[in-house]
């Protein structure tokens, strides 16, 4: 079972905490038990996504530290009381060491059904401590060439770092600029050149967006929540068929 998921991407702002947060939202759904970890240190963002940000008190840091217990930082965020979070340090100086880090997952890895780490973007340190226990990788791109240039380091990290369970996710696909733009033929040729099986595209969808911005529940009819599901139910192992 793929229990233990890093969401990462070589560029910033493609979307790996909106999808961390949508997959995790439908895989709670659905009756998992999901933890999702915000490993982006100084600049996180999941809680407010999932509109706890008033409610902490305490991060990873704090529980590294001494200053509280693993549960102190474990924040739910309901989806029927099977969804939870933990943020990352406030200060961007509190990033773990893999080590420190692989500790804290044991210490909480047999709660979930699912833990989906959010990861810094770029192929530095953060990036190795937060891939450091994970089973799965999800890399998330935009379909344009700087994007794609990041996913094929990005795997390369993966793969040193003893993860091949990798699988691609095109964000923000929009048919109108991807045919304007003509960066690529066709979404197999996006797929190629980042050399990563893909599991699912997420339309750009802006109302989604805001709502996730703004720590509300995306609308049932959002185009992209529909991608979140098909994605949460491979995750699962269902068979789903891919959009083209
Ligand atoms: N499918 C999407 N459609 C439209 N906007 C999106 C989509 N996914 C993410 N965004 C927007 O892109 C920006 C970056 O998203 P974010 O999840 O913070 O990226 P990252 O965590 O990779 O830095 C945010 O403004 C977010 O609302
Ligand atoms: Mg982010």
């Amino acid at each position: 079972m793929n229990k233990i998921i890093a969401v990462a991407s070589g560029k910033g702002g493609t979307g790996k905490s909106t999808i961390s947060v949508g997959i995790g939202r439908e895989l709670a759904n659905a009756g998992n038990k999901v933890l999702i970890i915000d490993c982006d240190s100084g600049m996180r963002g999941v809680d407010i996504m999932l509109g706890v940000s008033r409610n902490l008190v305490f991060d990873m840091a704090d529980v590294v530290s001494g200053e509280c217990e693993i549960e102190n930082s474990v924040y739910p965020c309901g989806c029927g009381g099977n969804l939870f979070m933990i943020p990352a340090p406030n200060d961007a100086d509190d990033e773990l060491s893999p080590n420190v880090f692989r500790r804290f997952l044991e210490a909480v890895a047999d709660v979930f059904d699912y833990i989906l780490i959010d990861s810094p973007a770029g192929v530095g340190s953060g990036l190795k401590t937060a891939v450091s226990i994970a089973d799965m990788a999800l890399v998330v791109c935009n379909p344009e060439p700087a994007s794609l240039r990041g996913c094929n380091n990005v795997r390369r990290i993966l793969l040193e770092n003893g993860i091949s369970n990798i699988r691609l996710i095109i964000n923000k696909f929009s048919e109108r600029s991807f045919i304007g733009m003509s960066f690529y033929p066709d979404l197999d040729a996006v797929i190629d050149e980042t050399g990563i099986q893909l599991i699912g595209i997420v339309p750009e969808d802006l109302r989604m967006a805001a709502s996730v911005q703004s720590g509300v529940l995306p609308e049932k009819s959002s185009l992209a929540k529909g991608a979140f599901e098909r994605i949460a139910m491979r995750i699962r192992g269902e068979k789903v068929m891919l959009p083209f």
